[in-house]
């Protein structure tokens, strides 16, 4: 049973493999999917701007018959009114059977689900992880390049640092082996080491300093914006921008079969004139988001959560606390302290950091 989806790794590659066939069956047959959620309501719960996620997840729960409630930005919320994020989903859950949160801290989907009696989705919580991205981001791979997960080159490029879709996405690819990664970024934005720890295991590591370096070798290639809103300032923002840029020139010693990804919105690191390029397939995958996040509200609506959890810390005594500034733990108040253990480290059961 699915309770809660905040981790693509709260699925195994079995449940994985379920979920992905049915996106392919959802997206030959959708007609067929018609009255699947006749009676369930879904609440969008956007602390954060969306596009894709939340128009994607509302159409999906739309087109299974199903209901929506939401909003978009707390202002016209009770948030604005100081209302805790726990106070909120317990609220929420009384008028949906399934909440869909994105949130500007890391963890808060987690806290959330610890309050929330439905089921409760990661929509990106800071620039931690932002799994039904990467579930479109895999969809998108298998369904329109048939491609196996092993075996790849592929570069991820940009701010891999507070890119929450690159976590994720590199934390499902630690559960396949054989490929190779090609790290693109400033020295300032590199990906945190605790995602290529467990990556490594079974994959090859390249930190490239150039996309030039390496597009040649290339099988995929993610692009990514630099993450504006997590900043400390502007000045710090700035200094980031315009480095790496996908353009028309790069892509003449590329394989043909490139595939262009990126989970979008996207800024300058992709030139306009790639968008024409047939291996260009990042609005295809938006596309594709859609049928994929329907079969995950299948899945987790068929058996659902209908009661509360709270986890225990395995008995680990340890009186630090989580550092991260912007873990939900230091932000919301009364939330229980969390950790676990992983590979011999202590982390934050709620951004992962380690303590
Ligand atoms: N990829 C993605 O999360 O896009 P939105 O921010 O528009 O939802």
């Amino acid at each position: 049973m699915l309770r809660d989806l905040i981790d693509f790794n709260d699925l195994t590659l079995s449940e994985w493999e379920d979920l992905f066939r049915l996106g392919l069956d959802i997206y030959d047959n959708p007609k067929d999917y018609g009255d699947y959620c006749g009676d369930k309501i879904l609440a969008s719960v956007f602390y954060e701007p969306s596009t894709r996620t939340n128009f994607s997840f509302q159409s999906a729960m739309l087109k299974l018959g199903g209901k929506t409630i939401g909003f978009s930005g707390t202002s016209s919320t009770s948030v604005s009114k100081g209302e805790t994020l726990a106070d909120t989903v317990k609220v929420v859950a009384n008028y949906s059977d399934v909440i869909v949160i994105r949130h500007p801290v890391e963890g808060a989907a987690y806290a959330a689900s610890l309050y929330s009696p439905v089921p409760v989705i990661n929509a990106g919580d800071g620039g931690h992880l932002h799994p039904t991205q990467t579930m479109t981001d895999l969809f998108t791979i298998g369904k329109l390049k048939n491609k196996k997960m092993t075996g790849l080159a592929i570069g991820v490029c940009g701010d891999l640092l507070y890119g929450r879709t690159v976590h994720s996405l590199l934390k499902a690819f630690a559960l396949y082996s054989g490929n190779t990664f090609y790290f693109i970024s400033t020295p300032s934005l590199a990906v945190p080491g605790n995602y290529i720890d467990s990556l490594k295991k079974n994959n090859n590591i390249i930190i490239s300093e150039t996309i030039e370096e390496c597009i040649d070798k290339l099988d995929i290639i993610y692009m990514t914006r630099i993450q504006r809103e997590r900043f400390d300032s502007e000045e710090e923002y700035r200094k980031q921008t315009g480095i790496y840029i996908l353009g028309k020139e790069k892509l003449k010693r590329a394989k043909k079969d490139l595939t262009i990804l990126h989970p979008l919105p996207k800024n300058n690191e992709i030139s306009p004139e790639v968008d024409d390029d047939p291996r260009a397939l990042y609005f295809e995958q938006a596309k594709l988001g859609l049928y994929i996040r329907m079969a995950l509200l299948v899945k987790i609506l068929e058996n659902p959560k209908t009661t509360l959890k709270m986890p225990e810390n395995n008995n680990i005594n340890i009186n630090k606390k989580c550092a991260n500034k912007n873990c939900v733990i230091n932000t919301e108040e009364n939330l229980p302290d969390l950790i676990k253990t992983e590979s011999d480290k202590i982390l934050c059961v709620y951004c992962e950091s380690e303590l």
